[in-house]
């Protein structure tokens, strides 16, 4: 078959070239629970999961665990401990649970990934042994890579530890480190062997990484289900309270909507150009790079859907009382519309922010595509911002800002 070869460089002509077209596809499947104390001795779960093929042998199991969930949940590691020995039948733990930094650190070099990789190797893990990460987007990431690396993929089951880790990031397809500066340069695509969401993680958490999972439950919220966004803006106040009869639902709903845009979208690995499940996100990256950190992804999320949403108002996607309904509510929950990072500048006069744009694009490869709401519920791609109009959003956004200061210091005097 002589169909699609790009052989015209050589000046070869078609008819002439031997190829063979190579096609097929793999088939890939894991589970997603929502449960409560995995490790309790009484709940079958991990177990049952490890062994869902039914292979009929004794599981190799390394556990890797971030170092701030170790720190705030009692006794984690006996707990893990003694659970492998109550199902010694089943599960070999291959050592004590590794503990690896938490947050953004776990990414920010090579370093821990370089490490979690020497301790499978060290355990003797094969291909079908068992990678355990606990812990935020991070870990997951960072642990993530590394078992998708050794022996070209080590079973992975995540089990995520934050909001956003809960309903966004563990239950997706793509794990990564952050390299040169950027989000995220340097990762694979590796869809775990299971999800085990435990709610009972996030009573544990430091309100910072309770609300960061919140933005992307409004990101998702906005360009895909509107009944789900008015669910949420009515709960602002309660998802500020940290009301866990409010984010449990939060949380199942916006992981089933991230997990059906995966199954469904005819787009898992992100072949395309488009990604809409990162609207906000291009200068939510370039946000958190800015801040050196100091803006969670969560937030930094939160301050580009405020962007976007002012941009898509700009632009006559959103009517103006869509719009601030989106940033009452955004703000309402103890998220952010606004950072002065927003407004940093080069010598050149433009926008740090503005380069957001450029990686993104270089990111996802081929033509600039940015989802924006179109109305809510609703998406559209565009192809060019206009950075006249980002510079009005972010003025308009600035003022909004001092405004509300104004307001606050009034209301308190
Ligand atoms: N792979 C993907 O598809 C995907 C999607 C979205 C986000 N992400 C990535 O996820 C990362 C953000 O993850 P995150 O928001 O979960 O934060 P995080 O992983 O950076 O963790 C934040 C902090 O919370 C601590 N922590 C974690 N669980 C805890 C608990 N139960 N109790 C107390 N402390 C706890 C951690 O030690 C850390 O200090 C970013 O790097 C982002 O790029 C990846
Ligand atoms: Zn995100």
């Amino acid at each position: 078959m002589n169909t699609f070869c790009p052989a015209h460089h050589t000046g070869t002509s078609m008819k002439d070239v031997d190829c063979y077209e190579q096609r097929f596809s793999v088939q890939f499947d894991f589970p997603v629970y929502f449960t409560r104390d995995l490790f309790h001795p009484e709940n079958p779960l991990l177990a049952s999961v490890i062994d869902r093929r039914d292979e009929r042998r004794r599981h190799r199991v390394k556990v890797f665990i971030d170092a701030g969930v170790r720190t705030a949940t009692k006794n984690i590691l006996e707990k893990i401990e003694a659970y492998f020995r109550i199902h010694t039948d089943r599960l070999e733990l291959t050592g004590a649970p590794e503990i690896v930094p938490g947050g953004e650190q776990a990414k920010n070099s090579w370093d821990p990934a370089r490490e979690a990789m020497t301790r499978i190797a060290d355990s003797r893990l094969c291909r079908q042994s068992f990678v355990l990460a606990v812990g935020g987007g991070s870990v997951l990431d960072m642990v993530g890579l590394s078992a998708s690396l050794m022996h070209r993929g080590v079973r992975l089951i995540r089990i995520p530890t934050t909001v956003l880790a809960q309903n966004d990031a563990g239950v997706g397809v793509k794990n990564g480190v952050n390299h040169r500066g950027m989000k995220n340069f340097a990762g694979t695509f590796a869809p775990p062997f299971a999800v085990l969401v435990d709610y009972a993680f996030l009573q544990t958490l430091p309100f910072e990484h309770w609300i960061g999972g919140v933005a992307e439950a409004f990101k998702v919220a906005m360009i895909k289900d509107a009944d789900f966004f008015e669910y949420l803006c009515g709960r602002a106040a309660a998802l500020k309270q940290r009301d866990p009869a409010v984010i449990e639902p939060v949380v199942k709903r916006c992981a089933l909507l991230h997990l059906n845009h995966i199954r469904t979208s005819g787009d898992p690995f992100e072949f395309g150009s488009a990604r809409p499940l990162d609207f906000g996100h291009w200068s939510a990256h370039r946000l958190e790079m800015l801040s050196e950190n100091r803006l969670g992804h969560g937030r930094a999320v939160s301050i580009g859907i405020a962007l976007d949403t002012v941009y898509a108002r700009q632009i006559g996607l959103l009517s103006e009382q869509t719009r601030d309904i989106v940033l009452d509510a955004l703000d309402g929950c103890g998220l952010s519309t606004w950072s002065p990072l927003l407004e940093a500048r080069f010598s050149t006069g433009r926008l740090k922010v503005l380069t957001g744009l450029d990686e993104f694009q270089e990111h996802l490869g081929g033509r600039l595509t940015i989802t924006l709401p179109d109305g809510i519920g609703n998406r559209v791609e565009i192809h060019k911002m206009d950075e006249t109009i980002i510079e009005a959003a972010v003025s308009f956004l600035k003022q909004r800002s001092a405004a509300s200061a104004g307001a606050g210091k009034r209301s308190a005097a």
